[in-house]
């Protein structure tokens, strides 16, 4: 497939000259044909959750230490038990090919020379052996949805497992589409469904029509259960809001939960995934590692994220914007930028490392203004 085909006739941009991922977006979206631009952006309905993302992480600030010695600070940490360059990871994001000529195979190794975590969608247009091939350190997990079919359900994870994946996602926020009305408007976007056709075994034009629309509403906590005692792979519920849901991960056996609304694309009054956060943390009680995904676009907003209980980010759109900017590269630059942010981020909140953030380094303004009043009531108090 040429570049023509995937974006518009826009020079690509100089990557170094991308300053924020608010650039990176700029400089994709000027690329893609409004199609794909509108498949990739939209929220479901009015997109309130989409909104409701950015806005819980706006609404929040950061309350610095001062004069620790951050002089040797570091970003890396363990997801998993295992150590990525920054706890930031890369979402779950169907059909790279509508983004870029090589698809999922660019995100790939834009993610390894990232040194974290790429969780393949199973609506990938790439297969997962040629993922694989080309960034075979990368660490993969495979995202799978509440299929109606559970032969291929199965058949999908004995593939990760084959290629080494080493974990599972199961995606618990879409017992059903929901409507999203600007990608309807925008028109329709087809990519190829390469990572289906190889688990099939078929020819792109024999991959049954639909096949990811046909989720299973009634599947339960039952079939988490089954597939986590079938195969070998940890099962990671994403999509999971409520502090009952996280209880229900740690008693199956999860060793981790993703909070998510699926980018404001699922239930469209979802409330801020940074909002859900510290009542899925405080309930995981240290059984779980807490991951949460939705409108992250900042360094600061990871530290803010990590501050409210969560082990590391997912991060969705920006890395499409990356992949659409500049291929693998772009992919890079984008995780490079978020990973450069957080680290003068967490310096300058005096915290030497990911586990050093608090809950008190992240307030909202209000809760911030509350201590003064109380500090300035003591210290002019005869008992002070
Ligand atoms: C998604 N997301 C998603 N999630 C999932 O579990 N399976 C999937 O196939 C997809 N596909 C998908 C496509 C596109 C174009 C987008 C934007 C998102 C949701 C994704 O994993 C993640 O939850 C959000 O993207 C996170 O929000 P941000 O970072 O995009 O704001």
């Amino acid at each position: 497939m040429g570049s023509d085909s995937v974006t518009r006739e826009v020079a690509s941009p100089d990557l170094r000259q991308l300053a924020t991922v608010a650039e990176v977006e700029r400089a994709a979206l000027e690329r893609l044909p409004a199609a794909s631009a509108a498949y990739l952006m939209t929220g479901s309905g009015e997109e309130r959750a989409v909104a409701a993302n950015r806005e819980a992480f706006e609404r929040r600030r950061l309350l610095p230490d001062t004069l620790v010695d951050v002089s040797g600070a570091t970003t890396v940490t363990t997801v998993l038990g295992r150590v990525v360059a920054a706890p930031i990871l890369v979402a779950p994001t169907a059909s790279h090919l509508l983004f870029h000529p090589e698809g999922e195979v660019a995100t790939a190794q834009g993610a390894a020379r990232a040194g974290t975590v790429l969780c393949v969608a199973s609506a990938a247009s790439r297969s997962l052996p040629d993922i694989t091939e080309a960034a075979p350190d990368a660490r993969r997990w495979l995202q799978v949805h509440p299929l109606r079919d559970r032969g291929l359900l199965d058949a999908l994870v004995a593939r990760a497992a084959e290629c080494g994946a080493e974990a599972l996602v199961l995606t618990v926020d879409a017992p059903v589409r929901s409507r999203r009305v600007r990608a309807e408007r925008g028109g329709h976007v087809s990519a190829e469904m390469g990572l289906l056709r190889d688990v099939l075994g078929v020819r792109a034009e024999d991959v049954p029509p639909g096949t990811f629309a046909d989720l299973d509403p009634s599947m339960t906590w039952s079939e988490l259960e089954r597939l986590a005692a079938r195969w070998p792979l940890p099962v990671i519920p994403k999509g999971v809001m409520a502090p009952g849901d996280a209880r229900r991960a740690a008693d199956a056996g999860c060793p981790a939960v993703i909070v998510s609304n699926h980018g404001g694309r699922q239930l469209e009054d979802a409330h801020g995934t940074l909002d859900a956060l510290p009542g899925v943390a405080s309930a995981a009680e240290g059984r779980l590692e807490v991951l949460v995904d939705g409108g992250v676009r900042r360094g600061a907003d990871v530290v803010k994220a990590l501050g409210l209980g969560a082990r590391a980010v997912l991060v969705g759109r920006p890395v499409v914007w990356g992949l659409a900017a500049g291929g693998a590269e772009g992919v890079a630059a984008v995780l490079e930028l978020l990973r450069a942010e957080l680290l003068t981020t967490l310096q300058l909140l005096g915290c030497p490392s990911p586990a050093a953030v608090q809950p008190r380094h992240v307030q909202t303004a209000d809760a911030c203004a509350a201590s003064v009043h109380w500090t300035c009531a003591r210290a002019s108090s005869p008992l002070a």
